[in-house]
């Protein structure tokens, strides 16, 4: 399906020098930094998305009353492209990121956008800023696409008429300062992220505003991330702040289901793949935190990790909660964790092969 929008180009005079790159690509960090180009597409009900274009990265000029200041309509998505051992470059998966991004549309009544028209933005866009994709093992070029409601006005009686769809890129190495080190959690018992009916499934970045007094909790209890359970017995395991959860239990992989009230991670399913490709059973089920607490001092229950396009794969070494701690198996990257690790970045770097088709040549 070819699609109705052409890209207008518009290249970046003041794009940086070389130096300056490289400067930013020595030690990229997480988001910090941005590429020299953006994408906008706009939508009115009128005329549908239109005015596509490729233009230099820099500030948006926007009316105070723009609704998305005001009622947080937005919503955005995360991948990442990859540098080859050839030089080519690569993104994972990009029509599963586009589906998502539809689901989240249509829950937060925002207008869809093709399949196609998402990963070509994301293709003009990395194609454009190619310099920008590190050749550091780990490193790779996040893409953030996003929409937000740009019409002006306070009402609140219908969604906005008026969105923008944009797509801004950055170099990126590991999420966690300290790469595949085991992280801290925290048990949120106090604040609830999601619950049925609400928008848990969804990538919007009211979500997110609303997990940010958990997760500074966390770090105040000396845990790296906050762990989300179930609004109704906070009880019940769901995912954490950008990450899905995984328990083993020897060869057992179980992870929480998808009942809408935890992001349907891309990192999620494709591990479920993986582990069936590995001769681990992966199950989508229901998991405790007391069943997770007996589960490590039984021994019962040997790794748990997280998993998401920033964090990758990264093991879960202590749990900590308002009334118990507990340490997952001895606090070091358990082996189901790193070999599905090493499996996952090896399809998505070009050292494995691609069984699945989820790579996806830019
Ligand atoms: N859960 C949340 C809340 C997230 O923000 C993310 C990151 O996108 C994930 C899970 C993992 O999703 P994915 O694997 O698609 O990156
Ligand atoms: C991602 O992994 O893409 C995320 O969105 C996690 C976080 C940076 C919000």
């Amino acid at each position: 399906m070819t699609t109705q929008l052409s890209f207008d180009v518009q290249l970046n005079q003041q794009a940086r020098t070389v130096a300056e790159r490289e400067q930013v690509l020595a030690s990229p960090g997480f988001g910090q930094t941005f590429t020299d180009h953006m994408i906008s597409i706009d939508w009115t009900d009128e005329r549908g998305w239109h005015g596509a274009r490729l233009e230099p990265y820099g500030p948006l000029l926007l009316d105070p009353a723009t609704s998305v200041f005001h009622y947080a309509q937005e919503l955005f998505e995360g991948l990442k492209a990859y540098r080859q051992p050839n030089g080519s470059i690569v993104a994972f998966r990009p029509y599963a990121n586009a589906a998502r991004f539809n689901t989240s549309a249509a829950r937060m009544a925002m207008p869809e956008l093709p399949e196609e028209t998402f990963v070509e933005s994301l293709e003009l866009l990395v194609r454009t800023d190619k310099d920008w994709v590190p050749s550091t093992e780990g490193h790779s070029l996040y893409l953030r696409p996003f929409m937000i409601a740009t019409q002006a006005g306070l009402g609140v009686n219908h969604p906005s008429r008026n969105y923008r769809y944009m797509v801004i890129a950055s170099p990126a190495a590991s999420y966690f300062s300290g790469g595949v080190q085991p992280v801290s959690v925290w048990l949120s018992t106090e604040y609830t992220r999601a619950a049925p009916g609400g928008t848990g499934f969804a990538k919007c970045g009211g979500n997110y505003a609303a997990a940010f007094l958990a997760q500074r909790q966390a770090v105040e209890e000396g845990c790296d991330q906050v762990v989300w359970l179930d609004a109704f017995e906070h009880r019940w395991v769901e995912e954490m702040g950008g990450m899905n959860l995984f328990f083993v239990f020897g060869d057992r992989l179980v992870t929480p289901a998808l009942t809408g009230t935890l992001l349907p991670g891309i990192t999620r399913d494709s591990i479920l793949t993986l582990a069936g490709d590995l001769g681990l059973k992966a199950e989508e089920g229901k998991i405790s935190i007391e069943e997770w607490q007996a589960g490590c001092e039984s021994g019962e229950l040997t790794e748990v990790f997280a998993c998401g396009t920033a964090a990758v794969v990264t093991p879960v070494g202590t749990v900590k909660g308002a009334d118990r701690s507990w340490t997952v198996g001895d606090g070091t990257p358990g082996p189901v964790t790193l070999k599905l690790r090493e499996e996952l970045v090896g399809i998505q770097f070009g050292a494995r092969p691609d069984t699945h088709n989820w790579v996806h040549k830019i």
